[in-house]
């Protein structure tokens, strides 16, 4: 019935108003806001920013009220979605608007959001029913406040630290990012995106913009298409096949000699037809016009706009111009009608799915039942709890209740809101549990007197000063706790270290933060470390000088009371590490999943190893895996197999353990990675308790392209690894042996 509703309301449009269906515009308050804040150089000459010269949020209204666009990003209130779909219901044809906006980890671009923590932290937890979860509760916040698709989840593989957008990936492995990914997508979704309570969600960025040329984010990418199809596209196909995604954005890099934008190998044959992608491409802020302006790939603005949309690309995200030269190219048979058709008729489904023509409005008191209700502050403070890694502690950690009379806390993210990372716009005081806010909560219960001092922000501001007082301050305390790492706030751009478009040619500590940290340390006074970043941060004078170490990422709107919590022992950390953490960026790029020869010579100066390999994470007890095994000795190159094995709990605390599985190709007709991850499970263990588990494998799990790019298990002899992180003293290893090699159809 909704295609036959899309036929009829098809059939009374023109060619312009299925076209305007294909037009993105940011939101009017967010126009306005960068109007008011930036200078005009800012505003039009930022390449970031991106904002046209000439084009205003007037004009946008007044587009609206004319039926010329279909779209909008970055409504940030119920207020304002209301005003924006009254302007559309002023056009001929009364079509409601779709809006989108990046809900990243939580729908923080709305003022009062509930704001989780961001993916690389969500990632963290290993437990992909969270992110589920997130998708349900972030729909609801967003449905709520007049959005229904969030440009949410991002599926990009990290393999690079100095990248600013790590943060808001799950990490670096495509088995965990498409779980994350595909379980977010279902969450968001839900069946078909039908109801007022679901929204559409978006894979994004198709492809490899996390594996940047030098970090940058959207430098090119010359890279073989076997890591493409293996390492990068796995996320996609299952957001597709298993979860029915129903939107993509395309990446703002080039790939091979080609933008993502005008890329009809990947958005037409290889996502919509070997894939089986059913929903519509959207386009990156600006990107389209990139593909002339910045790639030199099309000679003229018409050219990337009409071959972008040729290729496959079925919204073009903020700007004009856009409709103009489509309808123009369509007249001229230069872009073909159907093509228009086809993503208009997409973009009309999803309108008619989310029940807009039938209400195209909220309830803007409503809103405030459900933004920041209970239930999503508990989900954002258990996310939270789960996402904190443990990363070093020489026993100082839990810290012993009334041990520390006098605790001194200082470090540029103790107290403000770096602790919610990317994607919001400033949000309530009071709802922002920071690191300050959490220890004093507890200094009377915990029996310390919180002493705490501000360093100064991580650029420019931390002075000599500072660094004297801080250490004098710490030379009087009986433990010191330094909240250091990265800014992420977009609103607070100049001052940002990470986060979108804010990359860095180091992985270190920025600013002088190292500095404040030796001159607390050199005061004797045992110190903890508590890093709260976007992206790795390689330091190795921390893991040989901190006490303790936690990674706290960017945990969201009850970052701080989680991370004292963690501090307390009140909760026993859970979480590990979904990426590698290089010791320096001349490391880069190191991920666990790399080829036999990565590592044939060593550097010079530097361990070839990670600072922190991928998977691991302590906790305040410890466990033991044992009797590895698998229910075979040999299989078939098409016959699933059961590995499994004990855990034991041998400390003295209950606690939970993420039990990893590892396989190896030991001999292949292409080189394979030493390890790849297949399969893993969170156990909760009582002190002492012991439980066996197991693990369903398959021939899939195997596969890899072969030298005429099809997908194959090959005869021989396979390892299979079991145990608590991809570093070797922690696994267990097993034989496995296939004895026929087959080939597979994995798209079908
Ligand atoms: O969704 C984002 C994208 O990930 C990066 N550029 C801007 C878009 C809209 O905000």
């Amino acid at each position: 019935a909704i295609q036959d509703r899309v036929a009829d309301l098809m059939s009374q449009m023109t060619l312009e108003e299925k076209v305007a269906q294909m037009a993105q515009y940011v939101g009017l308050e967010h126009m306005k806001k960068a109007e008011e804040d930036l200078s005009p150089d800012d505003l039009h000459n930022n390449d970031a920013l991106g904002f046209y010269p000439g084009l205003h949020s007037s004009d946008i209204a007044k587009m609206t009220e004319e039926g010329k666009i279909g779209s909008f990003l970055h409504v940030i209130s119920a207020e304002e979605a209301n005003h924006l779909q009254k302007l559309a219901q002023k056009s001929r044809l009364q079509i409601p608007l779709l809006i989108g906006i990046d809900a990243i980890h939580g729908n923080g671009l709305n003022y009062g959001a509930t704001i989780y923590p961001t993916p690389i932290g969500l990632a963290s937890t290993w437990e992909e029913q969270l992110s589920n979860r997130i998708g349900v509760e972030t729909a609801k916040e967003m449905r709520a406040t007049g959005s229904h698709w969030a440009f949410t989840p991002n599926i990009d593989i990290a393999r690079d630290a100095r990248w600013g957008r790590v943060g808001e990936t799950f990490g670096e492995d495509p088995y965990l990012v498409g779980n994350m990914g595909v379980e977010m997508i279902k969450g968001f979704q839900g069946e078909n995106f039908t109801g007022n309570e679901k929204v559409i969600a978006c894979a994004k960025h198709l492809i490899g913009g996390g594996e940047p040329m030098n970090g940058t984010n959207a430098s090119p990418l010359d890279i073989s298409m076997r890591t493409i199809r293996e390492v990068h596209l796995p996320p996609y196909r299952r957001a597709v096949q298993e979860a029915n995604v129903f939107s993509i954005m395309t990446a703002h890099n080039e790939v091979n000699g080609i933008p993502c934008h005008n890329s009809k190998l990947l958005m037409t044959d290889i996502v919509r037809e070997e894939y089986g992608f059913q929903g519509f491409y959207v386009s990156d802020w600006m990107d389209i016009e990139r593909i002339h302006t910045l790639h030199h790939q099309a000679e003229t603005m018409d050219d990337a706009f009409r071959t972008s949309v040729n290729n496959g690309m079925d919204m073009h995200m903020h700007g004009p111009k856009f409709t103009e030269s489509i309808v123009e190219a369509v007249k001229k048979g230069i872009v073909p009608e159907e093509r228009v058709n086809d993503a208009c008729a997409k973009i009309l489904e999803v309108k008619f799915r989310l029940g807009l023509f039938e209400n195209p409005f909220v309830d803007e008191k409503k809103a405030e039942e459900i933004v920041f209700n209970q239930e999503h502050q508990a989900t954002a403070l258990e996310v939270a709890r789960k996402s904190i890694v443990l990363l070093k502690n020489d026993g100082i950690l839990p810290l012993a209740g009334g041990k520390y009379k006098k605790v001194f806390l200082t470090g540029p993210n103790a107290n403000n809101e770096t602790i919610l990372g990317d994607w919001h716009w400033y949000q309530p005081e009071d709802r922002v549990v920071t690191v300050k806010e959490g220890l004093e909560a507890v200094s009377k219960q915990k029996g310390f007197k919180l002493d705490y001092y501000n360093s100064g922000e991580i650029i420019g501001q931390t002075s000599d000063k500072s660094i004297r007082e801080a250490a004098v301050r710490a030379s009087k305390s009986d433990l010191a706790i330094v909240v250091v790492g990265e800014n992420s706030l977009r609103y607070d751009w100049k001052n940002k270290t990470c986060g979108e478009n804010t990359d860095r040619a180091h992985i270190d500590l920025p600013g002088r933060q190292l500095e404040l940290i030796k001159a607390i340390k050199k005061t004797g006074t045992p110190v903890v470390a508590v890093l709260v970043n976007g992206r790795p941060i390689g330091e190795e004078w921390l893991e040989d000088n901190m006490n303790g170490i936690l990674e706290a990422w960017e945990p969201g709107s009850f970052g701080g009371q989680a991370i004292t919590e963690i501090l307390f022992g009140d909760v026993n950390p859970t979480a590990k590490l979904p990426i590698t953490v290089p010791r320096t960026a001349g490391q880069i790029k190191l991920y666990y999943n790399h080829k036999p020869s990565h590592y044939f010579h060593k550097y010079k100066f530097t361990d070839k190893n990670p600072l922190y390999s991928f998977g691991f994470g302590l906790s305040y007890t410890e466990f033991k895996t044992s009797n590895v095994a698998i229910d075979k000795s040999t299989i078939k190159g098409d016959e699933p197999f059961t590995v499994s094995c004990d855990v034991q709990n041998i400390g003295k605390r209950d606690g939970d353990e993420i039990v990893q599985v590892y396989i190896r190709d030991n001999y292949s007709s292409v080189t394979r990675p030493i390890k790849e991850l297949k399969a893993y499970k969170k156990v909760s263990l009582a002190a002492g308790e012991k439980k066996s588990i197991s693990f369903e494998l398959n021939t899939q799990d195997l596969a890899f392209f072969d030298q005429e790019m099809q997908w194959i298990v090959e005869k021989g002899d396979f390892t299979i690894m079991v145990g608590s992180s991809s570093r070797d003293k922690d696994l267990t290893k097993v034989k496995l042996e296939v004895s026929e090699t087959k080939k597979l159809d994995l798209n079908s």
